[in-house]
């Protein structure tokens, strides 16, 4: 049976290859996340096709415009029947999103700091002095004061959230989740999945660890033993 926490990020090129992998994986897996590496190669219609089978979608569209516009993108989207959908996580940006989604389930979860940024890419970028972490922090805040559903972090901010006042009720989910022994690719602000869930994360997303193991079932079967692990370990970040 599948364990819902796990969240399985289909970054493959296609909808064919991806529904390939979710046939694989069957049951042991039921929430999928489909990013913008799959936009151009039938990234919606992979989302309804999932949904139809049963799974839970996690659209991760990451999206930043004007008020109006990324209104009129939810608006648009939420009829997919999607389970979580991204935005940057400034608040004009969740405010805009929350009200084109309207009465519709979709949850809007608001992107903090991407988990492959640190410092260094920040000052690049000209954001303001403060460490990753306080700046995570801070957005994760003010992301949910504006109305998200709940936030992306690394598992590295997720407990700091989750202390929030503002993080009642609502949903971490943190993708930067690398089992011991895979490689850590890009992302800079890593953790274990057993890490990850004993720091207050509510679903983990996981992608090149389980999309280009030798054996997937194998690998998605590794990660539900460690997140089960999860109440035995001690906070590493705090
Ligand atoms: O392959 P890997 O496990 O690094 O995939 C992580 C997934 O989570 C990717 O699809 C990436 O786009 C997404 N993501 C992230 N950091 C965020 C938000 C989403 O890595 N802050």
């Amino acid at each position: 049976m599948s364990d819902e926490r796990l969240i399985v990020a289909l970054d493959l090129p296609s909808a064919p290859e991806a529904l390939a992998l979710t046939q694989k994986l069957g049951d042991a897996v039921s929430f999928y996340k489909i990013g913008l590496g799959m936009l151009t190669g039938g990234g919606l219609a992979c989302a309804m096709e999932l949904k139809e089978q049963g799974k839970r979608v996690f659209l991760d569209m990451k999206l930043f415009d004007i008020g109006n516009t990324v209104e009129a993108a939810v608006r648009g989207l939420v009829q997919f029947d999607l389970d979580l959908l991204t935005v940057h996580g400034d608040p004009h940006v969740v405010r805009a999103a929350v009200k084109g989604r309207g009465t519709s389930d979709t949850k809007i979860m608001a992107v903090t700091v991407l988990t492959s940024l640190d410092r260094s890419d920040l000052d690049d970028a000209l954001i303001i002095e403060g460490t990753t972490q306080e700046l995570v922090i801070e957005r994760a805040r003010r992301a949910l004061q504006a109305g998200a559903d709940g936030v992306i972090a690394s598992p590295q901010e997720a407990a700091h959230i989750r202390a929030l006042p503002e993080a009642k009720d609502r949903l971490i989910v943190t993708p930067g989740v690398r089992p011991t022994d895979t490689e850590q690719g890009d992302q800079k602000r890593v953790a274990t999945p057993a890490q990850a869930i004993s720091e207050g994360a509510d679903h983990i997303v996981v992608g090149r660890p389980i999309t280009l193991a030798p054996d997937p079932l194998r690998a998605v079967q590794d990660i539900v033993t460690d997140m089960n692990r999860a109440s035995g370990i001690n906070s590493t970040f705090r």
